[in-house]
């Protein structure tokens, strides 16, 4: 099957296989080809150039994209789309005065989704998550991390990765999964925090093991949840079965945990709405990427990631959305690139890089996705007619996107 795009008005984020990810000034730079043609061949990009120099190909499909921009398809390295339920009464509870923090010491936060989940069985499960992934590659995504940590139970827990495991199976878009097992402590281990630790040690991490059921490993580092003893004990665990660590840092304070991450090689830290130079210093010279998540700075009103702290120290910075139940109810990653240039000051040449290449290499996923790259999955958008790609950020809440092609088939 070939699919032939022609007339595209930019073709954005054209890229050799060789960057896997950009950072600091780099990310000011969005490779683009003006009045573009591209080649989908099955679900490969095959070809791309400048539309005088367009081959004569016997296409199966041709579609003229005047006045539209085409870019990669979004990459989303931060989610746990897989939840039973919604918290819409703990989001009325915030707006009459409680805090975050506040409703979690109650027993509302995450270990309200994790009794909603435990009571949940895994058909209902993966229809409730099935939707929210429909609803997200309309949306323009075509590669997704996807978390556990709402089981917090062994058998919990893995109910959750073979749900995931089964959309992966059932969605054109690439799925990645990662245990999050240390994500809160449950109720009766609030006295006994390390006996839960040693449970996730001891009989969680080798189950998922066995069963292949993530490729990397999270940890809710911060005060109240996981501290630096028990975040270094899980990594060292995890690393044990070549689990990678992705970990969710410097939500609320700097308690050490990128330097934690950095030390066992995190692939990513992700949150860093509070950051210190320290933080900054440690990220200096290492494969790890910090990744942004502007949506739940938006939906708890908390401090933005210091994203122009992070890109002008020459370091690389990635977007997701975080979509998750209580922190950030939305899979939105147009919104997400808009939220990051409105409030983080990125401009739209940072945020796409973030959204896409740099989104890729949070997930071990810059190989094959996040850029215009022959060889690479053929996930792309095409947006509505727009007059430059500022636009998309800019008109922040209208749905620009007019196709969404992944694996080389057209999904709206
Ligand atoms: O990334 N911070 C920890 N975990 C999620 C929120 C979880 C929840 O409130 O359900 C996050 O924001
Ligand atoms: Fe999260």
């Amino acid at each position: 099957m070939i699919t032939l795009i022609t007339n595209i008005k930019d073709l954005l984020q054209v890229r050799k296989l060789s960057f896997k990810k950009v950072s600091g000034s780099e990310m000011k730079i969005l490779p683009s080809i003006k009045n573009a043609f591209l080649v989908l061949k099955d679900d490969l990009i095959h070809d791309f150039g400048e539309m005088h120099s367009i081959p004569n190909i016997n296409a199966d499909k041709i579609i003229d994209a005047k006045g539209k921009i085409v870019l990669p398809a979004w990459c989303d390295s931060h989610t746990h789309i897989v939840y039973a339920g919604n918290r819409e009464g703990e989001f009325v509870d915030r707006i009459n005065g409680l805090s975050y923090e506040e409703i979690a010491k109650k027993g509302g936060g995450i270990l309200n989704s994790a009794k909603k989940l435990q009571d949940t069985d895994d058909d209902d499960l993966y229809q409730q998550a099935s939707e929210r992934i429909k609803e997200i590659i309309s949306l323009g995504t075509g590669a997704v991390e996807i978390k556990s940590g709402y089981g917090l139970t062994i058998d919990a827990e893995i109910k959750m990765l073979r749900v995931i495991k089964k959309l992966s199976k059932e969605f054109p878009i690439k799925i990645k999964a990662t245990f999050l097992g240390a994500h809160a402590f449950p109720a009766l281990y609030k006295n006994n925090k390390d006996a839960y630790v040693n449970l996730i040690c001891n009989e969680m991490i080798p189950a998922v093991a066995e069963e292949n059921l993530a490729e990397f490993i999270d940890i809710f580092c911060e005060t109240g949840y996981f501290n630096i003893e028990q975040t270094e004990k899980i990594l060292k665990t995890g690393k044990e079965y070549n689990l990678i660590p992705k970990i969710h840092v410097n939500q609320f304070n700097s308690i050490g945990g990128v330097e934690v991450g950095v030390k066992y090689n995190a692939l990513s830290v992700d949150h860093l709405e509070v950051l210190n130079i320290n933080d900054i210093e440690a990220l200096k010279n290492s494969k790890t990427i910090p990744v942004a998540l502007p949506s739940c700075s938006y939906f708890l009103s908390i401090p933005y990631t210091p994203a122009r702290n992070l890109i002008d120290n020459g370091l690389p910075l990635a977007l997701a959305s975080d979509f998750n139940p209580g922190s950030a109810p939305s899979g939105n990653m147009n919104f997400v690139v808009s939220t990051a240039c409105i409030k983080m000051k990125m401009t739209p040449e940072e945020a796409i890089n973030a959204a896409t290449l740099n989104g890729a290499y949070a997930m071990n996923l810059s190989d094959s996705h996040g850029s215009i790259t022959k060889g690479k999955k053929a996930n792309i958008i095409i947006t509505k007619k727009v007059p430059t790609y500022n636009y998309l950020p800019y008109a922040f809440g209208s749905n620009l996107i007019d196709t969404v092609i992944i694996n080389g088939k057209i999904m709206s």
